[in-house]
Parts: C-alpha cells; sequence; structure tokens
C-alpha cells in the first residue's frame, strides 16, 4: 500500500535531495549494482537477522527503490514491513517491487507517520550521511521504536587518514546541466564514530556492535562505511 504526503520544499537538512531522487529512481537499481556495487543493504541484514522475530513491525526510513527490503524478505520470516521515503520516485518504484509493504511518502522529519507505533526494528541504509543533524533525528526514532527495539543504520565515518573522507560534508553536485536545472546542490555528512557512539548514549541506545565495511566504489575506489546496531535500554 502506498501512501503519499506533499513533499517540503526543504528537508530538515535544509537542502532538496528529493528531485535529485525522483531523477534518478529509474536507474537507481541498475547504478548501484552495476556501477557502484552498492553493498550496505546486504551488510545489514547479516547483522541483524539473528535479532527479528516472527511478526516483528519494521520501519525502514529512506527506503529507495527497497534494496534493503529485498534483503529482509530473504529471511523467510512474517514481518510487519513499513516503508517511508522524501522522494514520490523512490517511493512510486519500491511500491512496485514490493506491494505488500505499507509505503509513506515524506520527510521522515517533519511527516506524519500514517500507522500505529512502536516498531520492534528500525532500519536506515545510506541515509544517515543524508541528515546534517542526527541528534534531531535520534530524537525522532526513540519516540518511535519499542523500549527493548533496535535500529541498525550506516553512516559514512570522518577519517581523518583518509583523503577523500575527510571532510565533514561533501557538496552533491549536479552531474551535468539537465540535472543541474532540476535540484538544487545538497550535502552528504560524514561523522566521527566516537560522536556517534555518544549520541547513541545521549539518547538511551545500548551500542551493541559497529563495523568498518566497504559499502560502495567510486573510480574502483572504496568507499568506507561504518554498520552499527544498537538497542533501546529497557526501563
Ligand atoms: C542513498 S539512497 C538509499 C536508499 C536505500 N535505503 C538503499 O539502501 O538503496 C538515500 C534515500 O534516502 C531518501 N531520503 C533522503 N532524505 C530523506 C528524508 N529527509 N526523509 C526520508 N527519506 C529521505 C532519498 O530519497 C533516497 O531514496
Amino acid at each position: 500500500m502506498f501512501m503519499s504526503q506533499p513533499p517540503k520544499a526543504q528537508t530538515s537538512s535544509g537542502k532538496s535531495p528529493e528531485t535529485y531522487y525522483d531523477f534518478i529512481a529509474g536507474d537507481y537499481d541498475m547504478m548501484t549494482e552495476k556501477f557502484s556495487q552498492w553493498r550496505a543493504p546486504e551488510q545489514m541484514l547479516s547483522d541483524i537477522e539473528l535479532l527479528l522475530h516472527d511478526n516483528d513491525r519494521v520501519l525502514d526510513i529512506g527506503t529507495g527503490t527497497g534494496l534493503f527490503l529485498d534483503e529482509l524478505k530473504k529471511l523467510d520470516k512474517p514481518l510487519d514491513i513499513h516503508a517511508t521515503d522524501i522522494s514520490h520516485g523512490m517511493c512510486k518504484h519500491c511500491a512496485s517491487k514490493h506491494p505488500d509493504v505499507n509505503i509513506s511518502c515524506g520527510d521522515f522529519m517533519s511527516m506524519e507517520l500514517p500507522w500505529q507505533t512502536p516498531f520492534d526494528l528500525i532500519s536506515l541504509c545510506g541515509v544517515v550521511e543524508l541528515f546534517s543533524d542526527l541528534d534531531a533525528v535520534f530524537s525522532r526514532i526513540d519516540g518511535l521504536l519499542n523500549n527493548n527495539g533496535y535500529i541498525v543504520f550506516t553512516y559514512e565515518p570522518l577519517l581523518a587518514d583518509n583523503p577523500t573522507q575527510n571532510k565533514q560534508r561533501s557538496l552533491i553536485e549536479p552531474l551535468n546541466e539537465d540535472e543541474q536545472a532540476l535540484y538544487s546542490e545538497f550535502y552528504s555528512w560524514r561523522h566521527e564514530p566516537v560522536l556517534m557512539q555518544e549520541l547513541l548514549i545521549k539518547h538511551d541506545f545500548n551500542y551493541l556492535a559497529g563495523r568498518e565495511f566497504s559499502a560502495y566504489k567510486i573510480n574502483q575506489r572504496d568507499v568506507i562505511y561504518h554498520l552499527v546496531v544498537a538497542q533501546k535500554f529497557i526501563i
């Protein structure tokens, strides 16, 4: 089921990635498989498969075309899956691949979720880097999770000794003039691993696991990501 809310002009990060993702939605699966070899969805699944139980309620934020949902379905477990994305194009593609998933389109930070809460697992695959204010993101997630629920997410770490990942933010620039006309520039944000752990603690999460992996390639070069699994404290 696909529900749509009018997109906001600006996201919580102050930029407007929705038109960018609308633009690439039709090619996203081909691009991520053939060119960039996007590995985050399968990596995330391997770290959470043992934590999921039958009929758990899952929310995938920034689901895109649903690549992480493809992975979840490999588990062959009955799950109650919900997904959101700011891009209508992405939501439409996801809905055509996953008609059984509840999908709602809008900016996660400001949209009203049309479903009952809480969730047992909230996932963000390749999405955290699009938010500058993670404090606000975790506050929102906190209110949507079960007391002992899990979050699993990937993020791009700030790596002082890596010449291509040592700046806090990178501009995502239009590739050509056609794209330039379609969307405004926006940034992807890197986060310090130590600060990420502190942020999770601040929001009452137990940091269960974190590891580094190669998420995709740019011109044959590996782009390093971190994968985190955390559990909300039981009070
Ligand atoms: C790099 S793609 C990742 C898609 C998918 N999770 C995957 O692993 O292939 C980032 C996605 O986040 C979505 N997104 C960006 N900002 C968002 C926001 N504020 N609320 C909801 N979705 C957002 C984009 O539209 C895009 O589909």
